[in-house]
C-alpha cells in the first residue's frame, strides 16, 4: 500500500509544511523559521485542520526560538520565557474556531511556566519548550491511531455487516492533523481491517477540502471511494441504505458535545438521523473545550466572500513545472451578490451518535440529549 501522506516535516531541528493551496496538483514544502512563517501558513491555509494548526503553531516556535538562542539573542531565562510568552499569544490569532491551537498554546505556557521556577538560564527553557512541542508532533499521530480503532470498532459493533461504507465531510486525514487523521483515520482502520465496503467523501463547499484534500489521499492509498457534491448526500442515503456512518472531525467540542466542524457538517448530521445512520465525531481530547458549555458560545470564523463566488483551480491540460502549476481563478457567482461565508457550523450534540476519542468512545446516558464529558474525562 502507498504511504500515508504528511502534512508536517520536523526534521533535524528544521520545520516544513505542505503547502495545501497547490494540492492536489503539486507537492511543495515550504520552510517555516519563524513565528511569522508559522502564523502565514495556518491563516492563508497552506495548514489547516485543527490538530495541524496546534501543531505547526507549536513548532514554528519551536524553530524560532532555537534560532534566536543559538544566536545569542536571550540573556536570561526570563527573557525567554517572555519570548515564549508573546509568542503563544500571537500565534493564537492566526484562526480563531479550532480550539486544538488554543489547548497546545496553554500546555506549553504551564509547561515553560512550571520550569521557569527552577531554570538557571535560557538554555533550560529553550530546551523545555522545545522537547514539549516536539512530542506533541508524536503524541498527535498516536492519538489519531487510537481514534481510528475505537471509531472501527464502535461502528462495526453498531452495524448489521461486518462490510461497512462511511461518508465524511471535509479533510481530517493526514493533511489535516500530524498523521493518519481522524475521522478518516477511521476510515483508513477500517480499509486497513479489510472492513470497508467503501468510503465517501463530500466537496466541502465552498473550499472544498473534501474534493482537493479528502479525495487526494483516498485516491493516494487507493481506498475504493466516490467523491458527492454536499448537495448529493440525502439523495445518496435514500438510494445506499448501506451506509452505516457519516464520520466527521471537530474544530471544537462544548462540554455538553455540541460540536463545531466544517460548515455542511450540520445539515448531514440532520439527514443521518431521518435515515437511521449513525452521525459520529472523531475528535482528540485536545478538541474538547470544557470552557465552553454549549455550541451557541462558539466563535465562528466568516471567510471572505471571494470563496464563494470565485473558483480557482489547475487549468485543465496545463502542464506542472516544477512548484508551478498553471491556476486560474473565475467568478462563478453574479457580480454585487451578498455573501455570507460562515467557515463552520455547529451540530448539537442531540444529532450526535457518538464522540470518538483516542481515550475512547463518549457516548450519551440513557435518554440523554446531551452528552455528559466532564464525567468521562474524570474517569481517565
Ligand atoms: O478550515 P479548515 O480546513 O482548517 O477546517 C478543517 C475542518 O473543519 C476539519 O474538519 C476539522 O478541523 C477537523 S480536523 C481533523
Amino acid at each position: 500500500m502507498a504511504q500515508t501522506l504528511e502534512a508536517i516535516k520536523y526534521e533535524n531541528g528544521e520545520l516544513y509544511v505542505l503547502n495545501q493551496l497547490l494540492l492536489p496538483h503539486v507537492t511543495h514544502f515550504d520552510k517555516v523559521c519563524t513565528i511569522q512563517d508559522g502564523h502565514a501558513a495556518i491563516k492563508e491555509m497552506k495548514t489547516r485542520g485543527a490538530p495541524a494548526i496546534a501543531i505547526v503553531a507549536a513548532l514554528s516556535l519551536a524553530v524560532d526560538l532555537r534560532s534566536r538562542s543559538n544566536q545569542g539573542e536571550f540573556d536570561s531565562a526570563a527573557s525567554a520565557v517572555e519570548f515564549i510568552r508573546n509568542s503563544l499569544e500571537y500565534l493564537k490569532t492566526s484562526r480563531p474556531t479550532a480550539v486544538n491551537l488554543f489547548d497546545a498554546a496553554g500546555k506549553l505556557w504551564r509547561t515553560v511556566e512550571q520550569r521557569a521556577q527552577t531554570a538557571t538560564n535560557q538554555l533550560d527553557i529553550v530546551d523545555t519548550y522545545v522537547s514539549a512541542a516536539v512530542t506533541m508532533l508524536a503524541e498527535d499521530v498516536k492519538d489519531n491511531k487510537n481514534i481510528g480503532s475505537h471509531g472501527a470498532k464502535f461502528i462495526l459493533e453498531n452495524s448489521k455487516s461486518s462490510e461497512v461504507s462511511v461518508l465524511t465531510h471535509c479533510n481530517t486525514g493526514s493533511l489535516a492533523t500530524a498523521g493518519w487523521g481522524t475521522a478518516l483515520g477511521i476510515i483508513r482502520d477500517l480499509n486497513k481491517t479489510g472492513a470497508l465496503k467503501h468510503a465517501y467523501c463530500t466537496e466541502t463547499r465552498p473550499y472544498n477540502q473534501g474534493s482537493r484534500l479528502t479525495a487526494y489521499e483516498l485516491v493516494y492509498e487507493q481506498i475504493p471511494s466516490t467523491l458527492v457534491c454536499d448537495s448529493m448526500v440525502s439523495a445518496l442515503l435514500r438510494q445506499n441504505p448501506n451506509i452505516s456512518a457519516i464520520v466527521v472531525g471537530a474544530d471544537r467540542v462544548a462540554a455538553n458535545g455540541d460540536t463545531a466542524n466544517k460548515i455542511g457538517t450540520y445539515q448531514l448530521a440532520i439527514t443521518a438521523k431521518y435515515h437511521g445512520v449513525l452521525f459520529i465525531v472523531a475528535a482528540p481530547t485536545t478538541s474538547i473545550d470544557l470552557n465552553t458549555k454549549r455550541g451557541a458560545d462558539i466563535v465562528i470564523e466568516e471567510r471572505p466572500s471571494a470563496e464563494v463566488v470565485q473558483v480557482t483551480g489547475a487549468v485543465v491540460g496545463g502542464e506542472v513545472t516544477g512548484n508551478e502549476v498553471p491556476r486560474q481563478t473565475v467568478q462563478v457567482a453574479a457580480n454585487g451578490i451578498n455573501v455570507w461565508n460562515p467557515s463552520f457550523d455547529v451540530t448539537p450534540a442531540n444529532l450526535i451518535s457518538c464522540i470518538v476519542t483516542e481515550k475512547g468512545v463518549i457516548v450519551k446516558k440513557d435518554g440523554a440529549e446531551e452528552f455528559d464529558i466532564p464525567s468521562f474525562l474524570s474517569t481517565l
